[in-house]
């Protein structure tokens, strides 16, 4: 590792916590405040993770041959954590199929994408992993910087999406160090070009997607057209206003020298740690792949 220059803290340690949640009890429908679009965004969210997640693990091992060994290490780690996410919203996935919602149109729809970015070079679907998980970095951080995106929900599901927030965050420079590995020999005018165009292609289609998958859940719960609409946006945009928040993190992946660890967001992880009283099981962590 040392031949980059990567400001991934030295001393982090990227570490799965194999918890379970919402096992003994059946989730509330309108688990999120018992607001319909709250309720809406973060299912349709937690839709797209279990295979999606699967697809972030495939793109970056594929560059894991040959990869310095620290960088091996947190491949590993991330591999890991990214399993029991996928594990963990699949369960939360069916309590909500339990709870009377239809999932099948938005896992078909992140099928689709999949299917279209899985045809393109190896090389393509990292720097497709790496955008997104910076996406899912700076939302996770502001999940965890501002209890207002959780206020109301339902125990169970707020500490799930806590559990995971701190995860995204703690791995949150693999896809990018494995990125600037991959692409050592690259000039850096030919890297830029490719990670900007990757990353407002994902934004636009995660924006899109995510708006279509929220609108079609809301639906379900008997709220259509304009007051969808209304609902929806001013829930993301204005309180408590996620992708208002976030906007800032996300331009910055497009400035010279970006990296993820270049914001030192550990405060959050240390928080969460000393906020969570459960133990961690001792049984072994099942691998992913
Ligand atoms: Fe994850
Ligand atoms: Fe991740």
């Amino acid at each position: 590792m040392s031949a980059l220059p990567l400001p991934t803290p030295a001393e982090l340690r990227i570490t799965p916590r194999d918890r379970r949640f919402g096992r003994d009890a059946a989730t509330p429908r309108l688990w999120h405040g018992g607001r319909v679009e709250a309720t809406a965004i973060y299912n349709a969210l937690s839709t797209t993770f279990p295979k999606g997640e699967a697809f972030f693990v495939e793109s970056v091992r594929a560059f894991r041959d040959g990869a310095p060994p620290a960088l091996a290490e947190e491949i590993k780690a991330f591999t890991t954590q990214e399993a029991i996410h996928s594990r963990e919203h699949d369960a939360f996935n069916k309590r909500a199929a339990d709870a009377g919602y239809d999932l099948s149109k938005l896992e078909q729809r992140v099928e689709e994408r999949l299917a279209i970015t899985k045809g393109r070079p190896p090389i393509v679907s990292l720097a497709a992993t790496m955008a997104l998980e910076h996406f899912t970095a700076i939302l996770a951080h502001q999940l965890l910087a501002d209890p207002r995106h959780l206020q109301g929900a339902d125990r169970e599901s707020a500490d799930l999406w806590r559990w995971h927030a701190v995860e995204e965050v703690e791995h949150k420079g693999v896809a990018y160090d494995t990125w600037l590995y991959a692409t050592r020999h690259w000039p850096r005018s030919k890297r830029w070009k490719l990670k900007a165009r990757v990353m407002l292609l994902v934004t636009r289609n995660f924006v899109v997607d995510r708006t279509a998958g929220a609108l079609e859940l809301m639906r379900q719960d008997g709220v259509t057209g304009l007051r969808g609409w209304r609902l929806l946006l001013t829930h993301l945009w204005v309180r408590p206003g996620m992708f208002r928040k976030i906007a800032g993190a996300w331009l910055s992946f497009f400035l010279p020298g970006f990296h993820p660890w270049n914001v030192d967001d550990r405060h959050l992880l240390a928080a969460y740690a000393a906020s969570v009283t459960v133990e961690e099981p001792k049984r072994k962590v099942r691998r992913a792949v």
